[in-house]
C-alpha cells in the first residue's frame, strides 16, 4: 500500500516537471536608484552590456541617477554581496556630468576577472570615447575595499595601451572572455559604420586592438550582441542602409574560435582577419543567413544568446508573414539553422521600434526570453525547451509598470541560476524609479 503511495506520488511529481518545467520560485525586487528627468532612455537600452553583472559572490550595476537638476545626470555605479545578499552600496561620480538627452547614451559595465578591474563606458552617440577603469582587485577581494570613487581613474578618451580610432563611438560593449575582457564598439554613424573589439589583458593590465571585423559599405551592422562562451565569440546582426530603420535588413552570422582574430561565415569558412586586415562586409559570402529585404520590420540590436549545447539563439521581429511578428532564430551545433514566428497567445505584436527583449540561458537548458510589451507597460518572462524544438513557449511571469529594454546579469544566471534583471519603471520622474528584481528559477 505504501509502495503504491509513493509510487503514485512519484508518478505525479514526474507528471508535474513534465508539464511544469522551468518556473520561477521567487521574484525580489531592489531599488537602485530615481531614473533621469527627460523623454529619452538613458537607462535600460538592449545595447547596454552590460547595466548589470556580478562576479565572485558580488554583484554591480551601472546607471545614471537624478542629480535633481534636468540634464544633469550623474553615472552611479551599485554594489552589493550576492552570496548572501546584501545590501546595495553607491558611489556616484560627480567630475563628469550626463547633460545629453538622448537615449543612445547610456552606460555599459564589464569587469575582467583576472585581475579584478571594473571598466565603465558612457554617455556616447557619435563622440569621443568615454571611458575609466577601477584599480586591480577591486572585484577580487570586495570586501576589503570601501565603495569610494577613489577607486577608480578619471574619464580618459582612449584605451590604455591600445592603437584605435577613439571617435566617432556609439554603443561601446563589454563581454567576459575567459578571465579578460573585450570591448566592442561602432566607429562612424547610423547607416556608415565599422565595428572594431578590443581585449583587455588581466596579465598586462592593458588594452589591444583586435580588429575591425565588421565593415559598413556605406551602411553599418548593428549587433544583436557578442558572446562568449566555451572559446567561441559568437555575433549575429543586421545591415543598416541608413539612419532610417525601415532600411535594416538581413541576418548576419559569423564566429571566431581565436578570440576574434580570424572569422568563420555558417560553413566554416574563414571570411575575416584581423591580421590581413579583411573585416565582414555586406556582401561576404555566406554571412547572411537569413535574406530579409528592407522594409520587413527586422529591428537592430534585439536579443542573442550563446547555450552550453553549441546552440545559438537569436531574437528578433518581422513582418516577412504579413503581420508584425516576434521570431527566435536558432542554430544547431551543426550549423543548421531554424526559423520560428514566436506564437504565444497574450503576447502582443511587437511594432516597428517597440521596445526590444532579450533572450537567456537557464541552467537546466532551457531558453528563456525577457520580452517587453510594445503597447503597455507589461515585461514577459516566457520559456521554451529543446525537447519542445524551442516551440513550447510558456509564460513564467508577468510584470506591469515599465518602461524599459530588459536587461540581465549573464554571470549570476550562470553562477546562482538566478535571474537577475534591471528595469526602469515607467511614468514620470521623479517617481520613476530603477529597480533589480531576482527571479530565482526552479524546475
Ligand atoms: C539618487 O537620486 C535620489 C533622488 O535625488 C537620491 O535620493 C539618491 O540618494 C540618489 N542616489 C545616490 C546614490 O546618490
Amino acid at each position: 500500500m505504501q509502495a503504491n503511495f509513493h509510487t503514485l506520488l512519484w508518478l505525479l511529481t514526474a507528471a508535474a516537471s513534465v508539464v511544469f518545467g522551468l518556473s520561477i520560485t521567487s521574484a525580489t525586487t531592489t531599488t537602485l536608484g530615481i531614473d533621469v528627468e527627460g523623454s529619452a532612455r538613458l537607462n535600460g537600452g538592449s545595447f547596454q552590456t552590460s547595466a548589470i553583472t556580478s562576479y565572485n559572490g558580488w554583484q554591480y550595476a551601472a546607471f545614471y541617477n537624478t542629480s535633481g537638476t534636468y540634464a544633469q545626470n550623474l553615472v552611479t555605479l551599485g554594489r552589493r554581496k550576492i552570496n548572501p545578499v546584501a545590501a546595495w552600496e553607491f558611489i556616484v561620480f560627480k567630475d563628469y556630468v550626463q547633460t545629453t538627452i538622448d537615449g543612445h547614451n547610456t552606460i555599459s559595465l564589464g569587469i575582467s576577472t583576472g585581475d579584478g578591474t571594473i571598466h565603465l563606458s558612457y554617455d556616447h552617440h557619435d563622440v569621443p570615447l568615454h571611458y575609466r577603469v577601477s584599480q586591480q582587485g577591486v572585484a577580487t577581494n570586495p570586501a576589503s575595499y570601501t565603495w569610494s570613487t577613489a577607486l577608480f581613474g578619471s574619464t580618459l578618451n582612449a584605451l590604455p595601451g591600445a592603437t584605435g580610432i577613439w571617435t566617432p563611438v556609439t554603443y561601446p560593449r563589454f563581454e567576459r572572455v575567459d578571465n579578460d575582457l573585450f570591448f566592442e564598439l561602432r566607429i562612424g554613424a547610423s547607416g556608415s559604420g565599422d565595428s572594431y573589439i578590443y581585449l583587455y589583458s588581466s596579465s598586462t593590465h592593458s588594452w589591444s586592438q583586435v580588429g575591425r571585423y565588421l565593415q559598413g559599405s556605406d551602411n553599418n551592422a548593428y549587433i544583436n550582441g557578442i558572446d562568449y562562451l566555451s572559446g567561441r565569440l559568437q555575433a549575429s546582426w543586421t545591415w543598416r542602409e541608413t539612419p532610417d530603420v525601415v532600411t535594416n535588413h538581413d541576418l548576419g552570422y559569423a564566429y571566431s574560435d581565436d578570440k576574434g582574430l580570424t572569422w568563420k561565415n555558417n560553413a566554416g569558412t574563414t571570411i575575416a582577419s584581423m591580421s590581413a586586415g579583411t573585416a565582414i562586409g555586406p556582401t561576404t559570402s555566406g554571412s547572411i543567413v537569413y535574406t530579409i529585404p528592407q522594409g520587413s520590420g527586422i529591428l537592430n540590436q534585439e536579443g542573442q544568446i550563446a547555450d552550453a549545447a553549441g546552440r545559438f539563439h537569436v531574437l528578433n521581429r518581422e513582418t516577412t508573414s504579413g503581420t508584425y511578428l516576434w521570431y527566435h532564430y536558432w542554430r544547431s551545433a551543426t550549423g543548421i539553422w531554424t526559423r520560428n514566428a514566436i506564437s504565444i497567445s497574450g503576447l502582443g505584436a511587437p511594432t516597428a521600434t517597440g521596445l526590444r527583449g532579450k533572450l537567456a540561458i537557464a541552467n537546466s537548458g532551457e531558453l528563456i526570453a525577457l520580452i517587453p510589451s510594445n503597447t503597455n507597460t507589461e515585461v514577459y518572462i516566457y520559456a521554451s525547451t529543446v525537447a519542445g524544438s524551442f516551440k513550447d513557449w510558456k509564460l513564467l511571469w508577468t510584470g506591469t509598470g515599465f518602461s524599459t529594454e530588459p536587461l540581465f546579469d549573464k554571470a549570476r544566471l550562470k553562477d546562482q541560476n538566478i535571474l537577475s534583471v534591471f528595469f526602469r519603471q515607467s511614468g514620470s520622474y521623479p517617481d520613476r524609479k530603477l529597480q533589480v528584481i531576482d527571479f530565482a528559477l526552479g524546475s
